[in-house]
């Protein structure tokens, strides 16, 4: 699904990612950890575009058919079928729960800009499509209840559910979570989890996510990624990863 090669992305003087290397399967739940300031997050910011590597190729395969995405913009990865969240939440704080999803929607429109301002049968039909969407998606995370309510009303692990939603709108293949359960207590953590889990069956995604609470990533990912200081240290599955050396040493700082 998804091949990072030989990647390097520096900051000036800082390294945040150096020469890493991943290997995405079609249906798994990959999880990516590591100390503070590992480059977890920057890994994401070069998936989706954010940033352009200083070296090494993103390779995109939902379909055998193989994309570099490498140089693309993050509106042109998103519609390939790359959608993420953010490990600050962020929502349109000041629209209600259902405009958040609703927006969504639009990369998957098909309307042109004359037709939804004249709102033309075409995209009143598309509007009444997308709306069912929104609101089956968000019964799917349990805020049916709070389609009118604000965003920033919602307690945090709502929010972090409410952008799960709107990504999940966008249609796409592999879902990037940066550190999902950030922020919840142990209960919406346990829900999360079954969620996480849900979602990939029903939508037949691919997930890669970025946490630190270790029940998380050790109950739900099939292989997990380590990265130390931009590197990666260790792979493989849980019980591997838990017993790694390299791994015990970056966490504890233990000789
Ligand atoms: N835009 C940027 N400009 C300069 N340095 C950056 C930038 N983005 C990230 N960095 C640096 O790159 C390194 C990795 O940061 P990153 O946010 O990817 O870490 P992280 O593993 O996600 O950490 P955390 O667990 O705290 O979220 C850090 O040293 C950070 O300061
Ligand atoms: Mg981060």
């Amino acid at each position: 699904m998804l091949k990072i090669e030989n990647m390097t992305m520096r900051f000036g003087g800082v390294v945040a990612a150096n020469k890493f290397n991943a290997d995405i399967e079609k249906g798994q739940i990959v999880g990516l950890i590591g100390p503070n300031g590992a480059g977890k997050t920057t890994i994401f910011n070069v998936i989706t575009g954010v940033y352009r590597p200083t070296e090494g190729k993103i390779i995109f395969n939902p379909s055998k058919l193989q994309q570099d995405i490498t140089r693309l913009r993050p509106d042109e990865i998103a519609k390939l079928g790359i959608c993420r969240t953010f490990q600050n939440i962020r929502l349109f704080k000041e629209l209600s729960v259902l405009d958040n999803v609703f927006i969504g929607n639009h990369l998957r429109i098909e309307s042109n800009i004359f037709s939804s301002v004249l709102k033309l049968p075409k995209y009143r039909k598309e509007e009444k499509k997308m709306l069912d969407k929104s609101l089956y998606l968000l019964d799917k995370v349990g805020l049916k209840d709070e389609i009118d309510s604000k965003a920033h009303s919602l307690p945090y692990g709502m929010q972090r559910r409410l952008e799960i939603a709107r990504a999940l709108a966008t249609e796409p293949q592999l879902l990037l979570l940066d550190e999902p359960a950030a922020g919840m207590n142990p209960q919406e953590t346990r829900e999360l989890m079954d969620f996480i889990r849900e979602i990939k069956d029903e939508f037949d995604l691919t997930i890669f996510l970025i946490e630190h609470h270790m029940e998380v990533v050790m109950g739900i990912c099939e292989e997990i990624l380590v990265l130390d200081h931009g590197s990666l240290i260790a792979q493989g599955d849980p019980e591997t990863i838990q017993t790694d050396s390299k791994v015990i040493e970056a966490y504890l700082g233990v000789e």
